[in-house]
């Protein structure tokens, strides 16, 4: 492969300002116990601040030179030219020829975002005024079932994308929801999931969500099939009674009528709003019901605080920028694989599960967008669980194992409105663990310092804390509908932004595509046994068998 691929761009590794932060990387000595003496003001310093998120990244192995460097390469790998391409509706994901567009989902009424010469904010704005009126509906008890009961509980049907945003925001706005509706979330095409989400409900007063943007999705289509025929069977219903307890949320309207929905009832959205980027589309309807729709207008207000702020702001101020560039620098740098993520926020507990998709899903590549393999570092692993449940589990790791792990901590002052006043003093505890646990992280402990605690020599080394891990807090006041759309648009862009950097698509999924293609295959073969295309290795087919003979087949 050339030096200049087909995009005419030198490749990541080749450019002078990767080789500056290769060579800044190998003469700094970037300790932070170092870093803080030499700057008494670096907690001061060392922080940006994007609507309602403060963002402190003083702990990070970074001087202002790093931060200089990291500019520099994001100029030259053209970060954000590629981010106004998105934001004007370009079709950069290539590999499926599609503009990228999350941001029109909320633009202010009055925006022009133009796809095709087309603007398409009246159309986001049109399904939007169709979800509040619906939502409203449900939320009233205007909306009932077939039997004229009101809804009390939403089922989403879903997977990816169509699950993990509703999910997620739902668990985390549960104190702006009303509680009189409860929203249950299936996605597994095992069946136990279905089971356990509609075993204890009335049929009659049960709403099924089918979200998919394809509508083609086996897990989805499968559970959704299901839930149908659970439904008449409770009901003793014929499908008439469909149309009042299943609604769509898709970009397929044939597929939607032809599963056997009014597409009157079917809420739509467009090709140019990724899986994972379309919580803020039609597929966030159960949250709106959960919500109502000025909650989720809130969020969406929040959402297009944070992409101003990545379109405008300047590089030195830029909060998506400067994380994403943060990313870039452990991967290539420091060899880091993976990337922890730590909310202090109960409400937050499928946070980093929705970020998994995001961010691996978009950034888990390994050729550039001409095709190249990339010799660099890509997506990290992302994962973590909310605080301070993980402090007694995997956090034993990151103070004292040997790996890498960049985390990001998140917390707010304030616990959620309506907590019982009786709990509210726990709050500071929490707070108390997440400041303690950066701080930690950041300054370890010496083994001068443990001896003088009077530790028995043989015992120094154990219990000594080597420190320098960084991390980024983030802190705002509470989790607001507008702070959790702050929150994730901030982390969409720095994905961006990284995937910018690394020059990769971030927006195609062409990883999942195999494992849907094999199970195809190997469904009929569990049923018959036989391989009839000789697909099927030794092992796989040794474990079949076995499979098979297990359940007597
Ligand atoms: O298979 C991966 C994926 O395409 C995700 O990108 C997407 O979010 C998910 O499947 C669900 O797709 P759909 O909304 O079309 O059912």
């Amino acid at each position: 492969m050339s030096e200049h691929a087909a995009g005419g761009r030198t490749p990541l590794d080749r450019l002078p300002e990767w080789a500056a932060l290769r060579k800044h990387r190998e003469e700094g000595d970037l300790q932070l116990r170092g870093l803080f003496q030499s700057d008494p003001y670096r907690g001061e310093n060392f922080r940006l601040s994007v609507g309602d998120l403060l963002v402190d990244y003083s702990k990070h192995l970074v001087t202002e030179e790093t931060l200089a460097l990291l500019r520099d390469l994001a100029a030259a790998t053209g970060v954000a030219e590629l981010r106004d391409a998105m934001f004007r509706g370009a079709k950069i994901n290539i590999t499926e020829d599609r503009a990228v567009l999350h941001t029109a989902l909320r633009a202010p009424r009055d925006a022009v975002v133009e796809v095709d010469g087309e603007n398409v904010v009246p159309a986001v704005h049109a399904v939007l005024d169709k979800m509040a009126g619906f939502a409203d509906r449900v939320r009233s008890g205007e909306w009932t079932g077939h039997t004229g009961k009101r809804i009390k509980t939403v089922v989403n049907i879903g997977i990816g994308g169509s699950d993990l945003g509703p999910a997620m925001a739902y668990e985390a706005l549960r104190s702006y929801s009303d509680r009189g509706i409860a929203v249950r979330f299936v996605s597994n095409v095992d069946g136990a999931d279905l089971h356990e989400a509609v075993r204890d409900l009335d049929a009659a007063e049960t709403l099924f969500i089918v979200a998919s943007k394809t509508f083609t999705t086996i897990e989805t289509i499968t559970n959704a099939t299901s839930a149908r025929n659970w439904l008449l069977t409770e009901l003793r219903a014929d499908k008439e009674a469909v149309a009042k307890h299943f609604v769509a949320l898709s970009t397929n309207a044939p597929g939607v009528a032809d599963f056997g929905i009014d597409v009157a009832n079917m809420f739509e959205f467009w090709d140019w709003v990724g899986g994972r980027y379309s919580y803020d589309s039609a597929i966030g309807l159960s949250l709106m019901i959960a919500i109502g729709p000025d909650a989720f207008r809130q969020m969406l207000d929040g959402f297009h605080l944070v992409d101003e702020h990545f379109r405008t702001a300047p590089a030195e101020e830029n909060v998506p920028l400067l994380l994403g560039l943060l990313g870039v620098w452990y991967g290539a740098f420091f060899d880091a694989q993976a990337h922890a993520v730590l909310p202090y926020s109960h409400y937050l507990s499928k946070f980093t599960a929705y970020l998994q998709q995001l961010d691996m899903e978009s950034n888990g590549k390994s050729v550039d967008r001409d095709g190249n393999p990339v010799r660099w570092q890509t997506g990290p692993v992302v994962w973590g669980t909310p605080g301070t449940n993980g402090q007694h589990a995997y956090y034993q790791l990151l103070h004292q194992g040997t790996k890498m792990i960049p985390a990001d901590f998140i917390g707010f002052a304030k616990p959620v409105a309506d907590l019982q006043p009786g709990l509210v003093a726990q709050h500071d505890l929490l707070m108390a663990n997440f400041f303690a646990q950066t701080q930690a992280l950041a300054f370890g402990k010496t083994p001068e310092e443990v001896a003088a605690e009077g530790v028995p020599a043989h015992l120094v080394a154990h219990k000594t804390f080597k420190g320098n891990h960084p991390t980024t807090t983030i802190l705002a006041t509470e989790l607001t509908p507008s702070v959790l759309g702050q929150l994730i648009a901030l982390y969409e862009h720095k994905v961006f932004v990284q995937g910018a950097v690394w020059n990769i698509d971030s927006f195609d999924q062409w990883g999942v595509e195999l494992g849907k293609v094999l199970a195809k295959r190997i469904e009929p073969v569990l049923l018959t046994g036989e391989d009839t295309g000789n697909h099927l290795d030794s092992s796989t087919a040794a474990l079949v068998a076995s499979y098979r003979a297990l359940l007597g087949r």
